[in-house]
Order: C-alpha cells, then sequence, then structure tokens
C-alpha cells in the first residue's frame, strides 16, 4: 500500500442556517444562509489495517462498513470521488474513517452536507493536498444529489465557505428541473454584509423532514400552477433582496418584518407545518422580532431574531410550546471591504 505512515487527521465542519429565501432559491431566486459554528460535523481519518482497504465508522448513525462492501453508499462514493480528486487511487488506500456530529439529522441544520465537508476537509488534510473551498463544495453538492435529487447547492456552499452568503443559483431551464439532470451550476456566491449581531434562538420541531418531500411537492404545485408559483417565488426572491439591505445597515426591526413576510410566503407555498407556526408564532409573543421556519420546513427547525436581552424568555417560549431542542447562537458583525 502506498500511504501506511501518514498522521491521522481529524477535521470538522459547522451547520448552517438558511435565513431567507429556501425554496425560492431551488427556481433561481437569491437565498441567504450563515454558518453554524457551534454545531459541528467531525471526521477522522487514519491509517487503517493493512490490506482491508477503507473502512467507516459513524456511531451516531449506527453504521459501520467496508467501502469495498457498499461502494454504492453515498459517502463511499463521496470518498473515492475525493480521493481521486486528490490523485489517490482509492484501491491503493488502508484507511480508517470516524465520523461523528452534534448537528440533528434531517432536521434542517445541514448535517448531511456538514458531515460530507468534514469528510472532504479530513482526507485532503490526511493527503497534505489542500482543496480550495469551490472544490469542497462542488465534491459534497456532488454527494448531496444522492441525498436530495436536485438540491441548490446552497447547503454544501456555506458550510463550505464557512461564511454568511448571499446565494443564487442560475435560473433552471423549467424542463430541465423537472429531470435529475442538473449538474453542478456555476452559482452567484457573495459574502454578506452583517453590520449589527444578530441573536438567534432556534427551536427544533423534533419532527425529522427529508427536504427532497417538501421539494417535491413545492415542484408539483409549481408544475400545475407555474403562474402564481413563481410569482411567489419572485415575492419572496424580493423580501431576500430587502433582507440583504437590512442586515447591511444593521436595522434589525426591519430585519424582523421581513423574517415574518418570509414565513408568511412559505405558508403560501405549503412548507410550514402546525408544529412549525405554533413555535413560531410562541417565540413572536414572547418577544421576537421575527420568526420563521429554515430548510426545507414540514418539521424541523424555525428561529427567531430576538433582541439580546428577550433570548432567554424566547427560548423558555419555545421549550413550553414543545420545541424537542432549543439552541441560542450569535451571528456574527461581517463587513466587507470595498475593493479599491
Ligand atoms: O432542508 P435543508 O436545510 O437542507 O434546506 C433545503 C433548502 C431548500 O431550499 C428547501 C432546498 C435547496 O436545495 O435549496
Amino acid at each position: 500500500m502506498d500511504h501506511p505512515s501518514l498522521p491521522p487527521h481529524r477535521s470538522s465542519a459547522p451547520g448552517k442556517l438558511i435565513l431567507c429565501g429556501e425554496h425560492a432559491v431551488v427556481y433561481g431566486c437569491p437565498a441567504i444562509a450563515v454558518p453554524l459554528h457551534n454545531v459541528r460535523a467531525y471526521a477522522h481519518v487514519a491509517p487503517g489495517s493493512p490490506g482491508c482497504g477503507v473502512s467507516f465508522n459513524a456511531p451516531d448513525l449506527q453504521a459501520a462498513w467496508l467501502l469495498d462492501e457498499h461502494p454504492d453508499d453515498p459517502l463511499s462514493e463521496l470518498v473515492q470521488a475525493t480521493l481521486r480528486c486528490l490523485n489517490v487511487d482509492p484501491l491503493s488506500v488502508d484507511l480508517s474513517i470516524s465520523i461523528t456530529s452534534d448537528i440533528p439529522i434531517a432536521g434542517g441544520m445541514g448535517s448531511g452536507a456538514a458531515v460530507a465537508t468534514a469528510l472532504v476537509r479530513a482526507l485532503s488534510n490526511y493527503f497534505g493536498r489542500m482543496l480550495s473551498r469551490a472544490e469542497v463544495s462542488d465534491l459534497v453538492f456532488c454527494s448531496e444529489q444522492r441525498y436530495h435529487g436536485t438540491p441548490s447547492g446552497i447547503d454544501n456552499t456555506v458550510i463550505a465557505y464557512e461564511q454568511a452568503l448571499w446565494f443564487v443559483r442560475p435560473k433552471a431551464d423549467p424542463l430541465c428541473a423537472l429531470t435529475s439532470e442538473l449538474r453542478s451550476p456555476v452559482s452567484v456566491i457573495e459574502p454578506v454584509e452583517i453590520a449589527a449581531p444578530l441573536t438567534l434562538v432556534l427551536g427544533d420541531t423534533g419532527i425529522r423532514s427529508e427536504t427532497r418531500l417538501p421539494v417535491g411537492e413545492v415542484r408539483r404545485r409549481w408544475q400545475a400552477d407555474p403562474v402564481r408559483y413563481e410569482a411567489l417565488f419572485a415575492e419572496i426572491g424580493e423580501h431576500v433582496h430587502r433582507i440583504r439591505s437590512a442586515l447591511a445597515i444593521g436595522d434589525i426591526l426591519t430585519l424582523g418584518t421581513l423574517l415574518n413576510a418570509n414565513q408568511t410566503l412559505l405558508e403560501e407555498i405549503g412548507v410550514s407545518s402546525p408544529e412549525l407556526e405554533k413555535l413560531i408564532t410562541k417565540a413572536r409573543d414572547a418577544g421576537a422580532l421575527g420568526a420563521k421556519l429554515s430548510g426545507g420546513g414540514w418539521g424541523g427547525i424555525m428561529f427567531a431574531l430576538t433582541e439580546p436581552s428577550f433570548a432567554t424568555a424566547v427560548a423558555s417560549a419555545l421549550r413550553d410550546a414543545g420545541a424537542a431542542k432549543v439552541m441560542e447562537t450569535h451571528v456574527p458583525v461581517a463587513l466587507i471591504e470595498d475593493n479599491p
């Protein structure tokens, strides 16, 4: 075997929160997402037993497997693609890979993309060959397609870039969007200026929802009534533009109002749920400036934007309303230097 004595490497990647624009982003509208630095996925790559090839151990998923035996597993495929990208023959290495994560699975915090990103980073560190953020993101995007069919690419991008991002996927040809043939498109990826720190309280409904299900339902509704749905997506896109402006001047009151308006539109396109709406209402009643679901919907998480002094009250209102998990997080100021 070619690489018997390389030192082990552990890498991590953050969770993510879509601030606004989910679903409409699949149809070419902008969305804004931020990394969640305080929940992370980890991958550890170490030399494996000689002659055993690549072995995986994922205790959180209660899974352990050999790449040789399950080459079609999405993480096995990701490892093979990453090794090829690193100019390493997947058949020439013995590796022991462990994956752990404190990001809830299928909870709207990007657990799958974070695990994949941590894995790509750990492999590239292990072999001492640095990949750019765009290369990491592209590898993870291909892996995301295995789970979601036609992801917009926002999850892998915000997690691989690890900064607040404005993301626009090019508008797909509607016929193309009906197939799974979308390949990693060239998307607009820009840093988002955040003039004042944000205090967010996340509430998890505890209901696991696979993103592809609400995404598929929205697609069916869009196909049935494209004029109405494209108008709704465009309206969401307008709100996202205004949210970017509010973030850039630190106007959190306007930001709260716009987040609420985004939630109303998400309800109209049919991706909210009674459990989400209960948490959202309770958070607003407890003094949040705005609250909405985040991610695919039908379950998963919501978040509330609050003044720092209201965070504890909002968190306990969410707990009282039955949230399975509540987490306070802070989005730091992000200033963009003007290029001369
Ligand atoms: O469910 P999540 O957190 O993976 O977010 C999905 C976001 C969508 O806009 C609904 C789908 C996508 O691919 O962008």
